[in-house]
């Protein structure tokens, strides 16, 4: 078999950009084209201001750009020109028809399968890099089968770790690379890939059926721990019991282990609810209702952890937040991201303005018209026009802020949403004077519970703990 030498990836997304950045970064010897449907995502790869916000990306992406790494537009070329092609598109929950609201709509996937037969020739290495339902493999088999040209394939399942914010250390040094597949040649054609920068121990190899599997069950048994925890903070709330105590206590039990116990406002992101609600839709086609049932707890553990901050909220500013300005501290779903897919941030914000507060929203990464959209779409609810109810919600009771203090201002309370490092420096005795008294913080990831907030004049709520 001969090593690879051009690659190309179908979508340029939070996967496929920094996935291939790194593989042209320690492959010097191998052509890397990214190519995206979305003209302008491929535009912004080629700029200076990356679509994709990630701590140490710009510097691995201007290394290899335009030496081995190549952003385009022109998917059939760099599919006729690759000897291996990663489909890194997206897999989102379906929201229309059979399986709506859990399976994953496989439709991208196929879109690319069918154009890869279309328009290959020779033998192709196909390798799934998107998260996918345990047996995709076995549907973009069929459908390159019916290549026309002759073309022969190769199907692999490479699954990404990476988790957001900290892409580019997860690519430099990962726990583990998964590659399955069913042709040795193929598989080893991959692992060489790797091997120019992972150690080889760290490479691990399975069928093609664990490896899909295997990424889903990761996903929900990181969600689970988030939920468990959570869980565990509602009941600290009740008991004075301090949750970061009992995750500390726990944790350093090397059966359960310290990482993933930080009780938050509830967990968001592109992956962890889809990837769940996917493998719930799988049981429940596999005929297995009692582990699909099992799975999905943890999600309506995380809708309970949302829904319980905001009500407690409501309760503690004395039942009721109508017409009262709150300060939100941070839109996306975590740190070091400009990423607000499913971020709690969305949910909070949509439950205050029912509630009809007015919300004023600072988040240092995330652009205005992205929180406009996002909150745009949660009010419309599924439907395709907005009522005017909340249309007007959104007009006069949303702002969106470039600075903390803008924010806070005349806040009856500020609600810190994600954690940003930044949110722990700030000038607590001034935003204090600004705020109306009393001035109420509810810090929904407990980045500034060592702070001396009550000595300034706060009164400070966290998540799984009372004061
Ligand atoms: P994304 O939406 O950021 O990017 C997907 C890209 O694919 C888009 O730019 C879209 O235009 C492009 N695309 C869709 N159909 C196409 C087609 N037919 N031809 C060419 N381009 C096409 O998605 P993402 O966050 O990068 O996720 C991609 C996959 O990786 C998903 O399956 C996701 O579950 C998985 N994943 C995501 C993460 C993460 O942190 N975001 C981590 C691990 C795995
Ligand atoms: C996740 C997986 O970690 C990654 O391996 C996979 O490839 C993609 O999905 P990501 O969603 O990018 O990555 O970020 P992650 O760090 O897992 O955080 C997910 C959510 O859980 C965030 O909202 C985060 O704030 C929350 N979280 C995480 C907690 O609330 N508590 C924790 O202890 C950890």
């Amino acid at each position: 078999v001969e090593p690879i030498r051009k690659i190309c990836c179908i979508g340029a997304g939070y996967v496929g950009g920094p996935t291939m950045a790194m593989i042209a970064k320690q492959c010097p010897d191998i052509e890397v084209k990214v190519v995206d449907i979305n003209a302008d995502r491929i535009a912004q790869w080629n700029s200076d201001e990356l679509p994709v916000y990630e701590p140490g990306l710009d510097e691995v992406v201007s290394e290899s750009r335009g030496r081995n790494l190549h952003f385009s537009t022109d998917v059939d070329q760099a599919i006729a020109d690759a000897q291996m092609i990663f489909i890194s598109v997206n897999t989102p929950t379906k929201h229309f028809g059979v399986g709506a609201g859990r399976a994953a709509n496989l439709e991208f996937i196929e879109k690319c399968a069918r154009k890869i037969a279309e328009v290959a020739q020779g033998h192709k290495i196909v390798v799934e890099k998107s998260t996918l339902p345990v047996r995709t493999a076995e549907a973009v088999k069929a459908i390159l089968a019916g290549a026309s040209s002759g073309a022969t394939f190769d199907v692999l399942s490479n699954p990404e770790f990476l988790a957001e914010g900290t892409a580019v250390e997860d690519l430099v040094a990962p726990d583990r690379v998964l590659i399955g597949g069913e042709s040795k040649a193929a598989v080893d054609a991959l692992v060489d890939v790797y091997a120019h920068w992972v150690p080889r121990e760290k490479l691990l190899t399975t069928n093609l059926w664990s490896s899909e599997l295997s990424k889903l069950t990761a996903n929900a048994f990181l969600a689970q721990r988030v939920s468990s925890i959570n869980s565990i903070s509602a009941l600290c709330e009740a008991t004075e019991a301090d949750v970061d105590e009992v995750a500390m206590a726990i944790g350093m039990d090397s059966r359960i282990g310290p990482k993933f116990l930080k009780s938050s406002v509830g967990f968001g992101g592109s992956c962890f609810q889809k990837d769940i609600l996917n493998l719930v839709y799988l049981c429940e086609y596999f005929g297995l209702p009692e582990v699909a049932e099992y799975w999905e707890q943890v999600v309506k553990m995380n809708d309970y952890q949302k829904t319980r901050f905001v009500r407690r909220i409501v309760r503690t500013l004395f039942n009721t937040v109508s017409d009262k300005k709150i300060g939100i501290w941070g839109f996306a779903f975590k740190k070091d991201t400009n990423d607000t897919r499913e971020s709690a941030a969305i949910y909070i914000c949509r439950d205050l303005l029912h509630e009809r507060a007015k919300i004023s929203i600072y988040d240092p990464r995330v652009d205005a018209e992205q929180i406009r959209r996002d909150l745009a779409d949660v009010m419309r609810n599924g439907d395709s026009e907005l009522s005017a109810a909340s249309e007007k919600l959104l007009n006069e009771n949303v702002e969106i802020v470039t600075d903390i203090h803008e924010a806070s201002k005349d806040a009856h309370g500020i609600a810190v949403l994600t954690e940003w490092d930044e949110f722990k420096d700030a000038d607590f005795e001034r935003i204090h004077n600004e705020m109306k008294k009393p001035a109420f913080i509810f810090d929904g990831r407990n980045i500034l519970k060592n702070l001396p907030l009550a000595d300034i004049g706060f009164i400070y709520q966290g998540i799984g703990f009372s004061r």
